[in-house]
């Protein structure tokens, strides 16, 4: 279950890489575009107005999420919908289809990426945004606290992992292999961060949604307070600042 709340906490900061990838899509005109996983919606609608000609559909599978974007809603141009982005068809062709730090929440990529483009209308073009944190302190911190006996029965296997993320080139081979021309990279923002533990309050909008869900009520203050405890000690704060390197991974396919 998401919390819009939580997760809006540092919108600047997650919305920062969302530009970044838009800038890379070098489309003068889409008639459909996709948002898949698109959250709360206040970046799909964004797409709006880059877009005025274009319908825009947001897609994700949390009516937490979802319930931010009923005022978003442009009757006729910008509609969302609840749907796992697995399954979900757009019934029509699509010339741009955008996730932005969603895909990491769905497994086999080597099957999503083809039904993806094969959406596509000819020439259509797939943007990607992913998290790429996962050999980094802040997991290494999350599988530390996972194997506690307190709770490891019922997290072990739970939530993101090393594997959620291939590496670069396997999506650049992958989409050239499918015909696409790919405009790829990897970044690491230096989020600078301020109050108690906020690394962990970061985590708490995003990755640790699955875990505290499976962890409960009873123990949720446990488990918070012992990987707490690891990340105040990975990301130490200096004064009133604490570091928080975020890697992301970025691709932009277009048919050839
Ligand atoms: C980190 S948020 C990103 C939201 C938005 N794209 C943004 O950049 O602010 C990830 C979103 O992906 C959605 N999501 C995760 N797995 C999904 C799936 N299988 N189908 C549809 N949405 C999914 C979640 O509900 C959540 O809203």
């Amino acid at each position: 279950m998401w919390d819009a709340g939580e997760y809006l906490k540092y919108s600047d900061e997650r919305s920062r890489p969302f530009a970044d990838l838009m800038a890379q899509v070098h489309r003068a005109e889409a008639r459909l575009i996709a948002d898949l996983g698109c959250g709360t919606g206040y970046l799909t609608r964004s797409l709006c107005e880059r877009w005025p000609s274009a319908r825009v559909v947001g897609v994700d599978n949390s009516p937490e999420m979802l319930a931010q974007t009923v005022p978003l809603v442009i009757p006729g141009r910008l509609r969302f919908v609840q749907e796992d982005l697995t399954g979900w068809s757009s019934g029509e062709l699509v010339d741009l289809i955008i996730t932005n730090a969603a895909l990491q929440w769905v497994s086999d990529h080597d099957s999503v990426l083809p039904r993806l483009v094969g959406m596509l209308a000819p020439g259509g073009t797939l943007a990607v945004q992913m998290p790429n944190r996962f050999q980094t302190p802040s997991q290494a911190a999350i599988e530390e606290t996972v194997t506690d006996h307190r709770w490891s029965s019922s997290l072990t296997g739970v939530g993101l992992h090393r594997e959620s993320v291939m590496p670069i080139s396997w999506y650049v081979h992958r989409l050239h292999d499918l015909g696409f021309s790919v405009n790829a990279w990897e970044t690491t923002y230096i989020h600078v961060l301020t109050g108690e533990n906020p690394v962990l309050r970061w985590l708490q909008g995003t990755a640790l949604r699955p875990l505290l869900e499976r962890v409960g009520p009873d123990q949720e203050g446990e488990f918070l307070r012992a990987l707490g405890n690891r990340l105040a000690a990975a990301y130490p704060a200096r004064g009133a600042v604490t570091l928080f390197p975020m890697p992301r991974l970025f691709f932009v396919a277009t048919e050839r």
